[in-house]
Order: structure tokens, then sequence, then C-alpha cells
């Protein structure tokens, strides 16, 4: 899709309802996100997320998604070590159907490790949930000129490593762009401009039922219809047409 220039639309799904519809809506990529820890369990950071957790939504999802391909997060201090990052993906694959990993930050060796073994990686890099307490706060990463260069040399590192995405967080948008003129990879954005080979949301966010305020970077797609059918592919339309995400959601 990439090759080709066709948009890659993403949503997360946590259960096997909102994985079907989704899947129904035709949106490409269904990401099981740790991000279930604040909608679906309450926490004030994904931080507290487990393995078990991840197995269980992934499971939930993977059962009426007939299409799209579903990625689960490795939580927090799951992939602290190869082996351990190697028997947490694992499970995430044969105990809950994921078809790739998700890990945060340059874990280049980390990558390396998971890919020799078959696993199919996606990167995530700039603004990293699970570091949240080294970050100070969820803010946008990547404006300083030396912490752009320090974003691309690691997003780079990551698809050498032999990572199959990359998903981008909250970074300016144009130093997104450049990260995605320059990997091969599909590069996937939340907050990261139009320029990305695909959008992702997370699905509370779209639907306007998240607890918290909206991130500027969301938008609600269904205050403008009356199912979530509809909202769900007006989503899907407007990452395609790249009407979404428009400045007013970037950096
Ligand atoms: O956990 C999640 O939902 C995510 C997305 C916000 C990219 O990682």
């Amino acid at each position: 899709m990439k090759q080709r220039g066709e948009k890659i639309a993403c949503l997360t799904a946590y259960d096997a309802s909102f994985g079907a519809l989704i899947d129904a809506a035709g949106i490409d990529v269904i990401l099981v996100g740790d991000s279930l820890g604040m909608v679906i369990q309450g926490h004030t950071t994904t931080l507290p997320v487990k393995i078990d957790d991840m197995i269980y939504h992934t499971r939930c999802v993977t059962k009426t998604c007939k299409r799209a391909l579903v990625i689960a997060d490795l939580p927090f201090m799951t992939y602290a070590t190869p082996e351990l990052a190697a028997q947490n993906a694992a499970a995430l694959i044969q105990n809950g159907g994921a078809k790739l990993v998700k890990l945060e930050g340059a874990k280049i060796e980390i990558v390396q490790f998971l890919v020799s073994q078959g696993i199919a990686v996606c990167g995530h890099l700039g603004l990293l949930p699970q570091f949240i307490h080294q970050l100070g706060g969820y803010k946008v990463q990547g404006k300083a000129a030396e912490s752009a260069a320090q974003l691309l040399a690691d997003a780079l590192a990551i698809q050498n490593a032999g990572a199959s995405m990359l998903i981008l967080e909250c970074v300016p948008a144009e130093l997104a762009q450049q990260i995605t003129e320059q990997l091969t990879i599909p590069v996937i954005g939340i907050g990261a401009g139009g320029a990305c080979d695909g959008q992702v949301l997370v699905v509370y966010d779209m639907l306007g039922i998240g607890t918290g305020k909206r991130p500027r970077f969301s938008k609600n797609f269904l205050v403008d219809t009356n199912s979530i059918e509809s909202a769900l592919k007006n989503y899907y339309l407007a990452v395609k047409q790249n009407a979404f995400p428009t400045p007013e959601h970037s950096f």
C-alpha cells in the first residue's frame, strides 16, 4: 500500500464487537493497544497492563476480525530482554492470534531477535506512553533539532533491524513527513500529520466516548452521523482521501 500510495487506515479495538465492526468498515489494520489500560481498565497510564490482559483482549478481537491485520502491543516491561520479549510475543501470536507485535522505543537488539525468530514487529517512536514518567507528560516529541535527528536515526535503525511497520506518535508533521519519506516500511501516524503512510486513532476517542479530554490530534467522527458503523466508514474514507488529519489535528 505504501508503494502504491494508498493510505493505510488503522484503529484500535479491544473486544469482539468492535473487532467485527471495524473489520466490516474496511479498516486495514487493527491495533490491540495497551491504551486499553486507560480506556477499558480505567488506569491513568498504560503501565499497569499485564501480558495476560493483552492476550485476552487480542483473542477477543481476532475471534471476529476476518480480514484486517491485527497488531498487539507488548505491554510495559514484557520485552526487557530478548528472551522475555520472544516468550511474550509468542504468547500474543499463539494464544491471542496477533500477526504483529508492537513495542515502544528504539529497542534495536530486541527487534532483531524477534525478527530472527520469525516474529513480525511494529516499532513505536515519538511519544511513548510506557516511558511517561521519564518524559514527564504527554507532550509532542522531536521539536528540537537534536531530538528530531535522534528520532530519524532511531526510525532507520528500527527498519534496519527488520521491523515491518512503524507507529509515530505526537511528532511535528514536518519531521513525520521526513521519516515517512526516508523509510521503506509503512509509517502510521497518530498526531504526526497527514504525510504519514497511514493513520491510527484510539477508537473510543474517535467515537467521542473517551472518559478524558479528547486529544488535539483526534477527531470525533460520530458527531456528524447517527451510527457507529457510519462513523467508522467516514474515518476510513477520510484517511483514504487524505482528508484526516488536517493541520488542526497536527503539530
Ligand atoms: O496503545 C495504543 O493504543 C497505541 C496507539 C495510541 C498508537 O499505542
